[in-house]
């Protein structure tokens, strides 16, 4: 296995006068991790360096807002003073010394920023007072005047990233930021000469790309990032945007483009910003970057959900891209890269498009991590662990996500670990989320972390509960406890009159149900919408009731709405703010929980429980007072997702 088997991606090339040794790009996305204030520091340059350090092609930063009104959100990166030079410049160094290139990325949110620094609504600037449906902001139309303001600003703050030593510079006119703002012609409603025609809304984008030039000269690299389509029926269409790259290839202005999908502002668009795996397939930029390609004669580079080698490999090789962003997959796997350099192709921990951690994160207001690899975005504390002082025997009751984390670390630091798991297969609850509808690629955390167990020289004993006895014939120095949880019911009186089951098994496909389903759903995730969907793809007539405001609501943003359509077009009923009450016969009641007013659903066969998981006490009760060493992670401490277990995996195989 050598490098001859991705030939077109590991080659160099050029983007204007700027040569990168490969073309596996980590394209700029916030991670929250530079100071409140917007300055790059020690935890951001370690995150982007363990990039380089892999062998990453190119790193682009994440956007830096160019003046006081072109964040998204207020710790967003700034060049828009000189005070951001100095951490820039740290940052470039050390990226330089890894042998890597960087480039800056110049934002101007115009109305998507979402949050203004002091919680009030935020003002915005746009090019015409167009509403941005998604953050309900109605923004001001900027003025001639300002615009030029703007336009300089640009020049300024790529002038200061190339004071710190960047390669190159990025207009992230994409993410339908202001650029994006003046070109689609369902935001931009002026009447000057920045409106109207296609040339006309062409011309702030021009306009920036010739204020950058001539200020960094011609020996910096220059790309403008642009959404290929937003693929919302009230956004930017793909014949728009192929105009706007087509002469910005013309201009001589710039040295590469970039494409992408979608667009925040609308929730059709947003899925496909960071798509999840139920909204799109691998590399699904493709056939968007042929087209674009058709068009232009600058190198193209296309970012979107490449999460293995072959498929960029193979687009570039068909010539219709020059290079690939791949954002999660190297957030996922920081040494993705030089996996592909070495022929290890089976050791890349794929990213499985979850959108929990990394772009959930950022949702929430976070940093950056992964819940595959809770050390993404946490390099210098719990990315930095090393061998332990004393090399333990270990026990590992559970192989599910916590108990398979746990075991890989921890025999990575010297421990001699066994890992025991009761059932016949490694994977635990992720076996029955890759069950859900549409999110089949979940399975991959299974295969990921099992490969992970392999590498780190684990011994796996399946079929092998963990009890007192056994730890004490083994003479374990530890035991990791990750024994999981099961599905929690209702206090009896409350389901008793009523044919029931539980989501989990809809799900697992166990469970017998009548035509008529409600779903009492008190957890908001994926197993209520997955038994609805499951349920009303059988031919069933779905209800779904969910305590919160939606079915899904604690998914991340783009997959809870990626849900809503899919419910939507299932035609699955839903009746949100609905505790369950009782039942009786056929007739289920339910509580309006602001209300507090019955809710009567009558002719209901089968009563789907989705209450959650219970933890899985047992062990911990049966070990208590034994004097060794434990941990206890995952869904056994309290059920929560995979990616508590897998930190809590990681935390525990640190502290042993
Ligand atoms: C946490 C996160 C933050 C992002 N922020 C930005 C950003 O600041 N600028 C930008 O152009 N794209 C941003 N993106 C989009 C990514 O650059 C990329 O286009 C997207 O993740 C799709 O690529 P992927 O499928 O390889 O992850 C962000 C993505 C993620 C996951
Ligand atoms: S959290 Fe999920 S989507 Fe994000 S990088 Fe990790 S695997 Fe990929």
């Amino acid at each position: 296995m050598t490098q001859s088997q991705f030939p077109h991606l590991l080659s160099p090339i050029k983007l204007g006068k700027v040569e990168l040794r490969n073309r596996i790009i980590f394209p700029a996305h916030e991670t929250l991790l530079q100071s409140d204030d917007g300055l790059l520091n020690d935890a951001y340059i370690a995150y982007q360096v363990a990039r380089t350090r892999a062998g990453a092609g190119l790193n682009i930063l994440t956007a830096a807002s160019i003046d006081d009104f072109s964040f998204t959100q207020p710790s967003q990166p700034r060049l828009d003073s000189d005070e951001t030079i100095p951490g820039y410049r740290a940052m470039a160094d050390a990226i330089h010394a890894e042998g890597g290139k960087v480039f800056a990325q110049l934002l101007h949110a115009g109305r998507e920023m979402y949050s203004a620094a002091d919680g009030s609504a935020p003002l915005t600037f746009s090019s015409s007072d167009t509403y941005a449906e998604r953050f309900h902001i109605r923004p001001r139309a900027l003025t001639i005047s300002e615009i030029r303001k703007i336009v300089e600003a640009y020049g300024a703050a790529a002038a200061r990233a190339v004071e710190a030593g960047v390669d190159g510079i990025e207009i992230c006119g994409n993410q339908g930021n202001l650029p994006a703002q003046f070109l689609a012609a369902t935001i931009n409603s002026r009447t000057d000469e920045y409106g109207g025609s296609l040339a006309n809304r062409c011309r702030f984008i021009l306009e920036v790309a010739q204020s950058v030039r001539s200020t960094i000269g011609p020996d910096i690299a220059f790309g403008f990032r642009l959404s290929a389509a937003d693929l919302d029926n009230d956004g930017l269409e793909e014949e728009e945007s192929l105009e706007a790259l087509a002469r910005l290839d013309a201009s001589g202005l710039v040295d590469y483009l970039h494409i992408v999908l979608g667009t925040p502002s609308t929730r059709a668009g947003a899925m496909h910003i960071v798509a999840p795996m139920e909204a799109a397939e691998t590399g699904y930029v493709v056939p968007f970057a042929e087209r674009a390609k058709k068009r232009l004669k600058l190198p193209l580079v296309a970012t979107g959900r490449f999460n293995t080698p072959q498929s960029a490999e193979l687009a570039i090789a068909n010539g219709f891209m020059d290079a690939a962003g791949m954002t999660r997959a190297m957030i996922c796997d920081p040494r993705f890269v030089s996996k592909v350099r070495e022929g290890r192709i089976d050791d890349i921990r794929a990213c499985i498009a979850c959108d929990q951690a990394c772009i959930g994160h950022f949702q929430r207001g976070y940093s950056v991590s992964c819940i595959q690899f809770p050390e993404s975005g946490r390099e210098l504390t719990l990315g930095a662990y090393g061998k332990a002082d004393r090399a333990k025997k270990v026990i590992v009751a559970g192989g599910g996500p916590a108990g398979m984390k746990a075991a890989s670390v921890a025999a990575m630091r010297g421990h001699h670990v066994i890992l025991c798991e009761a059932s016949g297969q490694l994977g635990g609850q992720a076996i029955l989320a890759s069950k859900v509808s549409g999110r089949a690629e979940f399975g991959g955390i299974v295969t990921n972390l099992a490969r992970e167990v392999e590498l780190a020289g684990v011994t796996v004993r399946l079929k092998q509960k963990v009890t007192k006895e056994l730890i004490e014939s083994e003479g374990a120095d530890a035991v990791v406890l990750a024994t999981g949880s099961t599905p929690r019911l209702p206090s009896p009186e409350r389901i008793e009159g009523i044919k029931h089951v539980t989501a989990h098994d809809v799900i697992a496909g166990t469970a017998k149900v009548g035509q008529s389903v409600l779903i009492a759903d008190i957890t908001c995730d994926w197993a209520g919408v997955g038994a609805a969907l499951q349920l009303s793809q059988n031919g069933h007539d779905v209800t779904i009731a969910v305590v919160g405001i939606q079915p899904g609501e604690t998914m991340p943003t783009y997959v809870r709405d990626k849900s809503a359509a899919r419910l939507f077009e299932a035609g699955v009923k839903i009746i949100n703010y609905a505790r369950l009450y009782g039942a009786d016969g056929n007739t289920v009641y339910l509580e309006h929980v602001a209300a507090l007013k019955p809710i009567v659903v009558e002719g209901v066969d089968t009563l789907v429980i989705c209450h959650g998981g219970e933890a899985d006490r047992r062990l911990e009760r049966e070990i208590e007072g034994l004097p060794i060493e434990r941990h206890i992670v995952g869904d056994c401490l309290t059920p929560r997702t995979a990616e508590e277990a897998v930190l809590e995996g990681l935390k525990a195989a640190i502290a042993l």
